[in-house]
């Protein structure tokens, strides 16, 4: 099979690069991708968000799947516009997109599904944000209604702040504050078929301790030993399948990877956001212990045979993959600071660089090119294993000003 992955991150390097190591692929095409992509891709130079050149370069490539990471081509639909073009692409349509797009057509499909979700108002004007955060309480959740990149969401004790935040978006969502540890699960879906993987954590906040602005995602680990038993089916039968078949019986049927982010709070399990496209960084832990081959689970979701297919299955162990970020991060992050060390990682160690802002200068020498530059992502016996091993690879690289947390899968490791 020949691949195409569309995207630049660290998760389409982790996609990529699990694609490269299938026995079924041949072939490994990514665009625009990044130094490390080129490490398990041949690079092409297109806009990932120009939908009818997504689609020439897969025809010219004779390319059998496409594979779009990132949220802002697939709400753009650029997935309709490969499928158009006669060949096979995972990742939702426009229309199914809007479940990441729009926050609050998320709410109103989780409602029409009987999706346990927080309590929402949906508000255009600073008298509705009002009454809402009256209404809702302390403490206060703002969610800008459109794609934010992750900086959308303002949670605060503050109720001039959560004022503000809502009087600089259009259209917000305000609603209840949901306690609780955060699980993301992913599924891979055809429409009406749904494959749950492995429950992943991710880290939003920029300094240990969850302090400090939100970020893309500081760090990620799998599988989380804390977890109920029997979460991933309970999930499966309250969430990811009734909103599958919602979608469906909508006429705008989800094929792709779901993403439900949530909260296991004292009062039950709730969804706080759907995405509509594999997590970063949960895609590179989750890749590096993928057992099965990736290419059939996601051609097969894209032609609407995922029951021909076996569930993925796992190695044992676990993954946790620390995030480098850029000095600045998350308000201005520095760029060009030149990357020393990645060199003395590799997959063969079970540690291995994924790269996400990074690009080569006019010497040839990796530099920082965005926010977050990579994720040292490890495999080990456990969770402590895994996180020796990461922060082993993190202390092995430097640039200026490199930033990481050193708590990602701490509390986890200690039981
Ligand atoms: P979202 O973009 O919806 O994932 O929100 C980003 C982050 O804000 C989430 O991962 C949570 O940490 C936090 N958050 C979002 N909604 C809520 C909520 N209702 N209650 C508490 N925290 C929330
Ligand atoms: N890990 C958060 C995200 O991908 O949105």
């Amino acid at each position: 099979m020949r691949t195409l992955v569309i995207g630049t991150g660290g998760r389409e390097h982790a996609l990529a690069w699990a694609l490269s190591r299938d026995p079924a692929v041949s072939e490994v095409h990514a665009a625009p991708g990044n130094p490390g992509i080129a490490e398990v891709a041949t690079l092409h130079p297109v806009d990932p968000l120009d939908g009818a050149a997504v689609a020439a370069l897969a025809r010219r490539l004779g390319v059998d799947l496409v594979v779009v990471g990132p949220e802002a081509p697939l709400v753009a639909g650029v997935a309709d516009d490969v499928r158009a073009a006669g060949v096979a692409c995972f990742g939702p349509s426009r229309a199914a997109a809007r479940l990441e797009g729009s926050k609050a057509f998320a709410k109103e499909v989780m409602r029409a599904a009987g999706v346990p979700t927080a309590r929402a108002r949906v508000c255009t004007t600073p008298e509705e944000a009002a009454a809402a955060l009256a209404e809702l309480g302390s403490p206060y959740v703002v969610k800008d209604d459109g794609l934010a990149a992750g900086k959308g969401v303002v949670v605060t004790d503050d109720l001039e702040g959560a004022l503000a935040h809502a009087a600089a978006c259009e259209r917000v969502v305000v609603e209840e504050y949901l306690d609780g540890p955060e699980v993301s699960l992913f599924a891979i879906c055809d429409g009406s078929t749904v494959y749950p993987l492995q429950p992943a954590q991710d880290f939003k906040r920029i300094f240990d301790g969850d302090e400090g602005p939100n970020t893309g995602g500081m760090g990620a680990y799998t599988p989380l030993p804390w977890a109920p038993p029997g979460l991933v089916d309970d999930v499966l039968a309250t969430v990811l399948q009734p909103t599958v078949d919602e979608m469906a019986r909508r006429g705008t049927p989800f094929a792709g990877l779901l993403y439900a982010g949530l909260a296991l709070t004292s009062r039950g399990l709730r969804v706080v956001e759907f995405n509509a496209r594999f997590g970063d960084p949960e895609t590179q832990p989750l890749m590096a212990l993928l057992a099965s081959p990736l290419a059939p689970l996601l051609h097969a979701a894209a032609t609407g045979t995922l029951s021909d297919v076996p569930p993925p299955t796992w190695r044992p162990g676990s993954a946790v993959a620390v995030v480098m970020a850029s000095k600045g991060y998350p308000e201005s992050p520095s760029s060009g600071d030149v990357i020393v060390g990645t060199e003395t990682l590799s997959v063969e160690t079970d540690v291995h660089v994924l790269h996400a802002g990074t690009a080569r200068d006019a010497e040839g020498r990796l530099v920082t090119a965005g926010g977050r530059v990579l994720a040292v992502t490890a495999v080990g016996a456990d969770l402590a294993d895994a996180r020796a091993k990461a922060y082993e690879g993190v202390h092995s690289i430097s640039f200026p000003g490199a930033q990481w947390r050193t708590d990602i899968a701490l509390e986890a490791s200690r039981g």
